[in-house]
């Protein structure tokens, strides 16, 4: 360990420090955020101030009430709702001699335990790494504190230069990790593209169940062909959607109002597949009374990441836990961009097949179209039947088969460049013409 630190435990006190004229975070969401990293939030103290205190962040008296606090309440953490220099974290923990988490370490430790992709774990180290760097100043390792005192300084310097020089090392060999993977996900990214295959993300805020639902629309249909995928990349599967070829289904690290500044960029990479997303499901806890605030709260970070203009369907998650005649109404109100609004309960299946053919709609399976097939080639016939497309066939007088399709226009593209998937052995492109 780099530190040596007063032990935490998982009964915690939360300093909520509101810094008057400024945008700080919100109380309800910071306690919600600890209970959703486990922890056990027994009280909170008020911190009204006009602006930090150099020393420890609040003033002396303020310290005395939480030392109190922590006391009477049998605490050993204290959670701090905003971010401290590594001077400020160091003289609360020495005053309180009890552990100090800060905003920015909260939000890492759920992001550490949720990020599933490779490249989301990667970047989660990365910042856990930066944030270990800004912390390492004199006074914090646990050299200084042994030989603590005049003439040992020395000593405590070297430790500290040690400390950094490793941990450059290890963020330079992160980096390195991240790059590889981010380009194999930008060629993957790439290849869809090429092939006309829509990526669909789910986002919403930590704990609106996008997981859950994530499960429970990938189990209707595993594709065997997936499995590589899967393991590669298990927050990214194929799902077949009636008059579609494929879509592909993104799953994400939950969001959070107003990320801490240097995550947000660390974040962007993972969240790549959002920016470039056709579609976006945003998943909203309708069973949460703050969920009006959450859904405006993804939408600002979906701006800060650049993927407000992607399109956007809402998906109204937990309605098993609502009558169905309280399903709220505010957030079913119209948004630009909003491509419709899908109640469903992930956990027991209901309202996905609606989702599912919604998704088709938003992505625009278009009006039907006419594909005339050779009647010698089975092999498109068999590939369109299982793309789901086919509403119709004829057989015309020459012999040749008439399909109606509902198809997007990534099939209809492929179809007519005669797709190199599709192309095995002596293969030859289809005669096709494609009229609607
Ligand atoms: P993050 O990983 O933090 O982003 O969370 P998430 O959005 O992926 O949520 P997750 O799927 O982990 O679900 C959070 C909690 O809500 C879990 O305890 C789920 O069992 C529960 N949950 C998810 N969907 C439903 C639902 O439709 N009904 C009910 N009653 N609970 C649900």
């Amino acid at each position: 360990m780099l530190f040596e630190r007063p032990e935490a435990g998982n009964r915690a006190v939360v300093l909520h420090v509101e810094l008057r004229g400024q945008a700080n975070p919100d109380k309800d969401e910071f306690v919600e955020l600890a209970r959703s990293a486990e922890i056990d939030v027994v009280e909170v103290v008020l911190a009204p101030r006009d602006a930090p205190d150099a020393r420890a962040f609040v003033g002396s008296g303020k310290v005395s009430e939480v030392k109190q606090t922590l006391r009477a309440a049998d605490a050993d953490l204290l959670l701090i709702n905003h971010e401290l220099s590594a001077g400020q974290q160091r003289n609360l923990e020495q005053a309180l001699d009890c552990r100090v988490i800060t905003r920015t370490e909260l939000i890492l430790t759920i992001f550490a335990d949720r990020a599933r992709s490779h490249e989301g774990q990667l970047q989660v180290e990365l910042a856990q790494l930066k944030h270990a760097q800004t912390r390492l100043v004199r006074g914090w390792t646990h050299l200084d504190r042994q030989k603590g005192g005049i003439g040992m300084r020395g000593a405590g310097e070297k430790q500290i230069e040690l400390d950094q020089r490793m941990l450059s090392e290890r963020i330079k060999a992160v980096e390195k990790k991240i790059a590889v993977v981010s380009k194999r996900r930008s060629q993957n990214r790439r290849g869809r593209g090429r092939r006309g295959t829509p990526t669909v993300a789910l986002v919403g805020y930590t704990n609106a169940g996008k997981s859950t639902l994530f499960n429970q629309m990938t189990n209707a249909s595993v594709y065997a062909e997936d499995q590589l995928f899967a393991t590669l990349d298990p927050t990214m599967r194929r799902i077949p959607v009636p008059g579609l070829n494929d879509v592909v289904l993104a799953d994400t690290v939950g969001f959070v109002s107003l990320l801490p500044h240097a995550l947000v960029e660390a974040f962007k990479a993972t969240l790549e597949e959002v920016v470039h997303a056709d579609l976006l499901l945003h998943v909203v806890d309708a069973a949460d009374e703050l969920h009006e605030e959450r859904l405006q709260q993804v939408r600002d970070v979906l701006q800060d990441i650049g993927a407000d203009e992607v399109p956007e369907m809402l998906v109204l998650n937990k309605i098993d836990l609502l009558p169905y005649n309280e399903l709220p109404q505010a957030v079913q109100e119209a948004h630009d961009n909003v491509k419709g609004v899908f109640p469903v309960s992930a956990i027991n299946g209901q309202g996905i097949n609606a989702l599912i053919e919604g998704i088709g709609a938003a992505l625009g399976v278009a009006a039907p179209h006419q594909v005339v097939l050779d009647s010698a080639d089975g092999r498109t016939r068999a590939w369109l039947y299982r793309s789901g497309a086919v509403l119709d066939e004829q057989t015309m007088e020459d012999g040749s088969l008439q399909l109606t399709l509902q198809a997007d226009d990534g099939l209809l593209k492929q179809l007519q460049s005669s797709p190199q998937v599709m192309l095995r052995g002596d293969y030859t492109p289809p005669k096709i013409s494609i009229s609607n």
